[in-house]
């Protein structure tokens, strides 16, 4: 199986002098394709912190970390653009999604920024959005959506592009319990039977049981590690 991120001895300190936090210190961690990882730690214990290196918004301050393979520990905007854009599909709490637009066009628009025709982009998004069980909703805004809709929107958004991982940050954090295991199971089914990987950060340890493999954070250090293979019922 191919190795998907590998990271070495990764840190982040922010700041200077004596107002400098270290967030991430001696971070090793590899995922492999078709892995389904959670990063359950604390508030403040390094999570987004983690996710914005992994995710190709932010720098590390030392250490190495491999993309697919590729060092990309402190590669070019235009390059770590690039690899944004196609490699990394992102989740968010918040679900991100701009009201103006309807839910193909906010699904379509990653790709339509990357230069791919209109009507390319359409059919592309329309088959996302029909895997996630949206396929009614195409013409909808997304005010007129409930929370686990918009949030499938979000995923059907980040699997556009194809990508070789999701990164999702707190993805249930804004849904109410029973939507945010329809979402949770959602995700766990795009791992098992799609073989996405996907590398979910949160707080709760029972959404992190949907994971396949728990990474535990702590002051910025992973401190362990275990498997859980059946999701709750
Ligand atoms: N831009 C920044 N400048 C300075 N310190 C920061 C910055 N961002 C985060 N930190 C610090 O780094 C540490 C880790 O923060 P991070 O946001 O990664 O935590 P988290 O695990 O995501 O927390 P939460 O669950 O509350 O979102 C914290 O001590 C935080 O105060
Ligand atoms: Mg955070």
């Amino acid at each position: 199986m191919a190795t998907i991120i590998t990271l070495e001895n990764i840190g982040k300190t922010y700041g200077k002098g004596t107002s400098a936090v270290r967030a991430l210190d001696g971070v090793d961690l590899n995922i492999e394709e078709g892995e389904f990882v959670a990063i359950l730690g604390a508030s403040g214990s390094g999570k987004s912190t983690l996710m914005n290196i992994i995710g190709l918004m932010d720098e590390a301050t030392d250490g190495t970390y491999y993309l697919n393979g590729e060092d990309v520990t402190r590669g070019s905007d235009a390059r770590l653009t690039k690899l944004r854009g196609q490699e990394i599909g992102f989740i968010f709490q918040k679900y991100n999604l701009i009201p103006k637009y309807t839910v193909l066009y906010n699904t379509a628009l990653p790709l339509l920024l990357q230069g791919m025709s209109y009507a390319k982009a359409k059919a592309k998004a329309t088959e996302v959005l029909t895997r996630v069980g949206l396929a009614e909703k195409l013409k909808a805004h997304p005010a007129e959506l409930s929370g686990g809709q918009a949030q499938r929107v979000a995923i059907a958004r980040a699997l556009a592009a194809e990508p070789s991982l999701l990164l999702a940050d707190e993805p249930t954090g804004a849904l109410d319990k029973k939507t945010g295991e329809e979402v949770l199971a959602f995700m766990r089914e795009l791992n098992e039977e799609a073989g996405k990987t996907i590398i979910m950060i949160t707080h709760d340890l029972h959404v992190a049981t949907y994971a396949k493999r728990t990474i535990r954070i702590e002051d910025g250090r992973l401190t362990g590690s275990d498997r859980t293979d059946n999701p709750p019922l």
